[in-house]
């Protein structure tokens, strides 16, 4: 028996390409569920442009209403100073950057090349290292981008070290468009551990090919051990067109239980979360394994 860690994302990615405004209450009650039924490390919100993504623009607030259970760490995105500003007037003590592996995706989602993303990033270290802020890195684009096409596993490695050498404690390879195949997370992680300890990895899959939970097995095989997800697989990022949500967090403590592995999850918990939030978007439970267990209650 070992440990996976799981980072949630459903407040955070989960949420952010909803169309509908989600009242504040309801983001603050998913994510004290979240901590109720054992997740401890729980994305809440962004600090970008409530512009380019109407749905966070209550950052400060979800921040400053939270209500912090012992032992959990709730990390928000920080694209820029201004984001890791206001993150820390709110309460924020852990942040995620956010690069990406392809050019054009950068400047969809982040309006700058790479290399200027990364000087935007360089005062989030400095002060995140003064201010005892832990700094999460995710890489975008791991596997193929919804504007350039396949993505090679050099230019991924490339942008992991950097985020690792600039300071993240940890680097989250995101299939934003959710295309990869355990094939390709094999060769992808062949080539990024030669730059970036295994240790240090974390898988960020999407769901919109089915393949998310065999890429966390195939990653797992490689000795990866943390692994983001959202309750319920809701999710997407408005500037990766037709990609789904996230890997249901569901499915992925179904598998990993089977595996013998620990996660300190609550699964039939979990799934009245994704219930209780499928309800309040108006539509059924997305993933396979909530829906199983919730048929089996009934039967
Ligand atoms: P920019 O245009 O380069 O920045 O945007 P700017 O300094 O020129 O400012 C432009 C506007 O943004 C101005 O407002 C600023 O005030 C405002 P306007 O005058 O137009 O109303 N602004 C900000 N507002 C609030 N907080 C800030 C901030 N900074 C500037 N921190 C910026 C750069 C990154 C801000 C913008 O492009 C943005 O907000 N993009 C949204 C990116 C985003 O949240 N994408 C989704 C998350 S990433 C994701 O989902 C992938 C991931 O899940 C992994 C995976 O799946 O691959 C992590
Ligand atoms: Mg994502």
């Amino acid at each position: 028996m070992s440990d996976v860690r799981i980072v949630e994302v459903g407040p955070r990615d989960g949420l952010q390409n909803e169309k509908q405004p989600i009242p504040t209450t309801t983001k603050l009650a998913l994510i004290d569920k979240l901590g109720a039924v054992g997740l401890r490390e729980i994305e809440t919100t962004s600090f970008v442009s409530p512009r380019r993504i109407p749905q966070v623009a209550d950052h400060t607030a979800v921040m400053k209403s939270l209500v912090r259970r012992p032992g959990v760490r709730y990390p928000v995105l920080t694209p820029n100073l201004r984001g890791y500003q206001n993150a820390r007037e709110a309460g924020a003590d852990c942040v995620a950057v956010f690069a990406s592996a392809s050019e054009a995706f950068s400047q969809k989602n982040i309006e700058c090349s790479i290399e200027e993303s990364f000087a935007r990033f360089a005062p989030i270290f400095e002060h995140a290292a003064k201010d005892g802020v832990e700094v999460r890195g995710y890489v975008s684009c791991v596997v193929a981008c919804p504007y350039e096409g396949p993505v090679a596993a050099e230019k991924v490695a490339v942008v992991a070290k950097r985020l690792l050498d600039a300071g993240c404690y940890e680097i989250s390879l995101g299939d934003t468009i959710g295309v990869g195949t355990p094939a390709t997370v094999e060769l992808l992680l062949e080539r990024v551990t030669k730059d970036v300890p295994v240790g240090k990895i974390a898988g960020h899959f999407h769901d919109t090919y089915g393949m998310a939970v065999a890429n966390v097995y195939a990653a797992w095989r490689l000795g990866v051990r943390t692994f983001d997800a959202s309750v319920g697989g809701l999710g997407g990022c408005p500037y990766a067109k037709g990609a789904t949500g996230n890997l249901a967090t569901e499915d992925l403590v179904y598998m990993l239980h089977d595996l013998g592995e620990t996660t300190g999850v609550d699964l039939e918990g979990l799934v009245d979360v994704a219930a209780f939030m499928a309800k309040e978007l108006g539509r059924p439970v997305q993933s396979r394994v909530g829906r199983a267990l919730l048929a089996k209650r009934t039967s």
